[in-house]
């Protein structure tokens, strides 16, 4: 992580007075949004505003005045102005191009997958003041080149080390496997591919459960071919709610192969509301 956070720090080169857009590019559970947290917290105070402006593509497709919104975020956030949010603005973008001028900026416009949201954040180099620094994250390197971002960094998956590290983190509070869980580790660890998300999920599902109950979620792994549906499905759970994320869990790792209405049951003893829950995995696909 630190050497992914150095590299995207020096290719920034806040010590030029120039404006610079860089893109991180990589699969959904990545990292993405994780490195350009650190990176944000690593160099803000180097610049006069600073905005972080998460889940782009969710919040700009959530209703129609998605982008207005992200716009006002971006300026009060700049401006250091709260009532810029509240107000009614009429020119958004023309306010964005002059007042944005005003300071030298680091903006992180974080998950964006459509060229569109680009123009109405940060419409070209023009808009800010020499030495701003703008940041994009995107699962889709196209919108980055629509857009003329020339350097571009990509989040690769963990190698087989970090992995095991980031793994037992969850599943036993320690950089190394548990006695005894070392092989049964190992064979989760490969299933995950080295994708973060999966790998913390996996962690913290089978954190405090017994040889049993790995095993046997292992073998109910097997079943899932990992390319075809769990990176799928790693895109569409960012979007679940923490209560759905649990019971998703639950299905594809401990019910899988059982009837529905069992599901269902065992679900609710745990405390979830599975009817909802179920429905809504099914409506996402998963
Ligand atoms: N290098 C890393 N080390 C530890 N945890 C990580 C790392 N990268 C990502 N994660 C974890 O994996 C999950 C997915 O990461 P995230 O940054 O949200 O991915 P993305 O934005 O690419 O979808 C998060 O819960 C995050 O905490
Ligand atoms: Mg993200």
């Amino acid at each position: 992580m630190e050497t992914r956070v150095k590299n995207v720090v020096s290719s920034l080169e806040t010590g030029f007075d120039d404006v610079r857009m860089v893109g991180i590019k990589g699969m959904g559970g990545g990292g993405k949004t994780t490195l350009a947290r650190a990176v944000f917290n690593h160099i803000s105070t180097l610049f006069e505003g600073k905005s972080f402006v998460e889940n782009v593509r969710e919040v700009s497709k959530g209703s129609l005045f998605g982008l207005k919104e992200l716009q006002k975020k971006v300026l009060s956030d700049v401006l250091n102005d709260q009532s810029i949010v509240e107000k009614g603005i009429s020119n958004l973008e023309n306010m964005m191009k002059t007042m944005m001028r005003s300071r030298k900026v680091l903006v992180v416009l974080d998950d964006v997958d459509d060229v569109e949201q680009l123009e109405a954040l940060a419409g070209e180099l023009t808009w800010f003041k020499p030495g701003s620094r703008i940041i994009i994250t995107t699962r889709d390197q196209q919108v980055l080149v629509a857009h003329e971002v020339k350097c571009i960094h990509h989040v690769n998956l963990l190698s087989y080390e970090e992995a095991i590290c980031l793994f037992s983190r969850y599943a036993f509070k320690t950089e190394i496997p548990k006695q005894g869980y070392e092989n049964l580790s190992r064979k989760v660890v490969r299933y995950a591919d080295g994708l973060p998300l999966t790998i913390k999920v996996l962690g913290s599902h089978l954190c405090g459960r017994n040889e049993l109950e790995w095993a046997d979620a292992i073998e109910r792994l097997k079943t899932i071919p990992l390319d075809k549906t769990l990176k799928r499905l790693e895109l569409s759970y960012n979007g679940l709610e923490n209560d759905q994320k649990e019971i998703f869990l639950d299905v594809i790792c401990i019910l899988k192969g059982e009837e529905k209405d069992i599901s269902i049951r065992i679900l609710e003893s745990c405390g979830f509301n599975a009817q909802i829950g179920l429905r809504v995995l099914e409506q996402k696909s998963l």
